[in-house]
């Protein structure tokens, strides 16, 4: 039986009293005033110009597909070594994804191999920072100009992460965010849609409004609303903007908790790791990270599966991650071939996280220390 899983939900304290003050407002469809105030606080907190809830980070990145005007014939850079939903995005537009591999320290895209795949069809590159810990960006965005191509960041992980000082989420033309609740900011289910250039502000309410001017409607700018573009329904309900705003108002209260478990793990794991050839997660200087997850690389794909059911043994469920994407079903179908993409294929075969949540106990959190320091490769 687990005793400790891998995530648990977390809540402030604070969500019920909001939602309850969301359901005795005369509407609690989107757009309400809880979603108003989650925008204020992500674009405070952010320095972004526009942000805007939605249903999840999968549909942010919908609607970023929509926004970039991806189509049949459109190829767009993404890492083997990410979550599909950036690939549905675009793929369900019509568009080819073009695997680049990852970096063997962060396992983020490998900016050094971005140019060789750029063709004359490439519209975006669509990456991610993994575990909150920022890809090299003053690299992609000097390419990405050069070749006049968007840059969508997948920041499902990052929220509040920096790279040299600046944001996530800040850099590339559009980025998402995901309030999963696996993630360390969470409404269940939910996420967020970034705009860095205000020309995607007006189409972006459209697309995420069923392809309406509803949004202006609204604010009385046009006396009634019509369909004027495609799109979809992006945006959640107020119920779950008033239990997000909880938690994103306990900002500095999550994430120091986080960054206090993310510092144990890898203060009490150093000497283990060193001795059993293991590697612990590696932010460079310029990345201050946003304390997502506790990885390991562990030796051999055979030392990780051990580990795995050592911990299950003890009752604690340690996960795996991404599998290689061209290497998926789908990604076969676009031509992946095992070998393309070696330190992907070597390092998802390998990475190995902890159990990690806001609400884990001093506790819960030695007790899955102590287990893995007993486990020997
Ligand atoms: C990098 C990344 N992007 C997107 C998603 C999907 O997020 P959501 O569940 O909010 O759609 C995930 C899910 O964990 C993810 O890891």
């Amino acid at each position: 039986m687990i005793r400790i899983p891998f995530n648990r939900p977390f809540a402030t304290g604070k969500e019920l009293d909001y939602v309850r003050a969301a359901m005795a407002a005369p509407k609690f469809s989107g757009d309400g005033p809880f979603t108003a105030e989650c925008h204020r606080l992500l674009e405070g907190s952010l320095g972004v110009q526009k942000a805007l809830l939605t249903t999840s980070c999968t549909h942010a990145l919908e609607m970023a597909a929509l926004l970039l005007n991806l189509g049949a014939g459109d190829e767009v850079i993404v890492p083997a070594f990410t979550f599909p939903s950036a690939l549905n995005a675009f793929v369900l537009r019509g568009a080819r994804p073009v695997f680049v591999d990852v970096r063997a320290d962060t396992l983020n895209i490998d900016e050094n191999q971005i140019e060789q795949s750029i063709t004359k069809r490439t519209k975006a590159i669509f990456l991610v920072h993994y575990a909150g810990v920022g890809c090299e960006m003053d690299t992609v965005m000097s390419i990405a100009r050069r070749h006049a191509v968007a840059v969508v960041e997948d920041n499902a992980h990052g929220l509040y992460g920096k790279y040299r000082g600046r944001n996530l989420g800040t850099f590339g033309e559009l980025a998402t965010l995901s309030f999963h609740e696996t993630k360390n900011f969470s409404c269940g289910e939910g996420g967020a849609l970034l705009i860095n250039d205000a020309k995607f502000n007006e189409r972006a309410e459209i697309v995420r409004e069923k392809g309406t001017d509803r949004s202006r409607f609204f604010r009385g700018e046009v006396d009634k609303y019509t369909w004027v573009d495609i799109g979809s329904s992006y945006l959640p309900s107020d119920l779950l903007a008033a239990f997000l705003r909880a938690q994103l108002e306990h900002r500095d209260q999550i994430q120091s908790r986080r960054r206090e478990i993310w510092e144990t793990y890898s203060r009490e794991l150093a000497a283990w790791a060193d001795s059993n050839d293991v590697r612990l997660p590696i932010a460079p200087p310029e990345c201050e990270q946003s304390y997502h997850m506790f990885y390991v690389i562990m030796p051999s794909f055979k030392a990780r599966q051990a580990l795995i059911s050592h911990l299950a043994g003890l009752g604690i469920l340690a996960v795996f991650h991404y599998l290689p994407l061209h290497l998926s079903p789908m990604g076969l179908r676009f031509d992946g071939r095992q070998g393309d993409f070696p330190v992907t294929e070597d390092l998802s075969d390998r990475l190995l996280r902890f159990p990690f949540f806001n609400g884990m106990s001093d506790s819960e959190q030695s007790q899955v220390i102590d287990a893995v320091r007993a486990f020997r490769c």
